[in-house]
């Protein structure tokens, strides 16, 4: 089966999964390039996003296009999706439970897409994939696990809260630049 045809699938299948979580908010399954190399994975969708069914279309999505836009890249050309993938209510920390429950469907989506670099943004998204992971130490620091780099990174969000972050964020996002060029 193509890629493309296998994430449509597999957004069915989470469309009809009536014992999934967060049932009064809409599917945001993700968006982008399906071949891209680079995947972004953020946390869960907010209010923006439950309304648009998009991923980051709100402020964080904003600073995420312009970061994207300096290293000349297009936000169309990176694939980008959340580890829950139903809004909490009032925007809350997504908990164990919603985080494993759309477990399945995340692995499946990384396997389809099958990105050479995973960048989780935040510590949510971090300690999904490095557990022991401290966001603060350890983002724009480059990780492999099973032949796959993962680049974390701070939440656009956090880096909008404050100037130090802001540097942070801009400095890894040169730098995964930098990585997927030497591909
Ligand atoms: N924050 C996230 O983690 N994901 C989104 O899609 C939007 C905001």
């Amino acid at each position: 089966m193509n890629k493309k045809l296998a994430l449509e699938k597999l957004k069915s299948e989470i469309e009809a999964n009536t014992k999934l979580p967060l049932k009064k908010s809409n599917l945001v399954f993700g968006e982008g390039d399906i071949n891209s190399p680079v995947m972004f994975i953020g946390e869960a969708p907010g209010k923006n996003e439950d309304l648009e069914k998009r991923p980051f279309v709100g402020r964080s999505g904003q600073l995420i296009n312009k970061n994207l836009e300096k290293i000349n890249w297009k936000r169309g050309g990176v694939y980008i999706t959340n580890i829950v993938k139903k809004r909490p209510p009032l925007n809350r920390d997504p908990n164990e439970k919603e985080i494993e429950s759309f477990k399945p469907y995340l692995t499946k989506q990384i396997e389809i897409i099958n990105p050479k670099i995973i960048v989780p943004l935040g510590r949510f998204a971090t300690n999904y994939f490095l557990p022991t992971a401290k966001i603060s130490v350890d983002q724009g620091k480059i990780f492999e696990i099973d032949g796959r780099k993962i680049f974390p990174m701070f939440h656009p969000a956090a880096a909008l809260r404050g100037t130090k972050v802001m540097k942070q964020f801009e400095a890894s996002f040169k730098k995964l630049g930098r990585i997927v060029d030497n591909f």
